[in-house]
């Protein structure tokens, strides 16, 4: 749809422009806190906040830095973090187990941050990459990242999960049929309330490189991920796979990486409706957190900008390492 216009000189289209007032009354976005879901890294240890060398400005929390932080996201506004927990050596195995111990990392954050801030809804990642010795998602077979003995993992990961508390589960693994399966299980034990933030449309990236170094993962990685996560060269298979998973029983639906797949976004949200998200991940975070402070661009500006990109083309909400640094700019 074209708004009718008369002909230059009648049509000035600076008159809309002309003032910060007018500017805002025409404004056809609006950023706000409480579209931001924040991604916080989780370790062990007491009273630890340890930088992430490729990430500046983001750190790797124990538990009880992690409850700080999120009172401290709740009272930004923010609405949610996500919890993503970087695993040692030790507790990572072929089988993967630690991903289903009801005491590990995530669920230990999880529980404390629910006694202590219970209006903060707490995102959680479904995957084995954190808990596997190769790095993948999934169990690897003759070097093969097998699906369905993968889901069955995920299903055990995901309870443990809704047990500790969690309010929105993100499965991030890219596995077939694991919506389902999720949903299913989730209904069967009692876990009405869950919501299921699928990460429908993953591009296997270059832009996850500096995530991987913050949950330990970098160096565990054999080979890629280009077997499950989606080929950047296409858009209506992205289509297809958010169609499936809603078919499946997700609530929300995810792009990621987010600036390069803008018009992801816009198609996902065009086609269904349905709750759209961007994760604007670890290396476009890089990227803009390093070119500031270099002083190469204005990094609260560029940060705005980017986050509106994610507004405009039709998103809901986006995870952004950014969320409390846009929330303090914003207040
Ligand atoms: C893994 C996972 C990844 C991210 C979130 N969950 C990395 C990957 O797929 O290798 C990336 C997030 C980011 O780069 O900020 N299941």
């Amino acid at each position: 749809m074209r708004p009718t216009q008369a002909p230059f000189p009648h049509t000035r289209l600076r008159r809309t422009r002309k003032s910060a007032a007018i500017r805002d009354l025409v404004a056809e976005n609006a950023l706000s806190v409480k579209d931001m879901i924040w991604p916080v890294f989780v370790r062990e240890g007491y009273a630890v906040e340890e930088p992430v060398p490729s990430m500046p400005g983001v750190v790797r929390r124990s538990v009880d830095k992690v409850v700080e932080a999120a009172r401290e996201a709740h009272d930004l506004g923010i609405p949610a973090i996500c919890l993503f927990p970087y695993t040692s050596a030790a507790n990572r195995s072929e089988d993967c187990a630690e991903a289903w111990n009801p005491d590990n990392l995530s669920n230990r954050a999880t529980r404390a941050i629910k006694q202590a801030v219970p209006e903060l809804a707490i995102m959680t990642d479904v995957a084995l990459d954190p808990y596997s010795d190769t790095g993948h998602d999934g169990f690897v077979r003759d070097e093969e990242i097998v699906n369905d003995e993968t889901i069955e993992a995920l299903v055990k990961q995901a309870l443990s999960q809704a047990e500790a508390g969690v309010d929105i589960i993100g499965p991030s693994d890219m596995m077939d049929g694991r919506i389902g399966a999720l949903r299913a299980a989730l209904e069967a034990q009692g876990h009405h309330n869950v919501l299921l933030l699928s990460y429908a449309a993953k591009y296997a990236s270059a832009f996850y490189g500096p995530f991987r170094d913050a949950v330990g993962a970098s160096g565990a990685l054999k080979g890629d991920k280009k077997t499950y996560q989606m080929n950047p060269a296409n858009s209506d298979e992205a289509i297809r796979l958010v169609e499936r998973d809603l078919r499946e029983g997700a609530d929300m639906v995810m792009v990621k990486p987010g600036m390069p797949y803008l018009d992801i976004c816009r198609r996902v949200k065009d086609a269904f409706g349905a709750p759209t998200y961007a994760y604007q991940v670890s290396g476009e975070y890089a990227m803009i957190r390093a070119a500031a402070d270099q002083g190469w661009i204005d990094g609260d500006r560029a940060m705005a900008e980017s986050l509106m990109a994610f507004k405009r083309a039709g998103c809901d909400g986006i995870l952004s390492y950014f969320a409390p640094d846009l929330a303090r700019a914003l207040a």
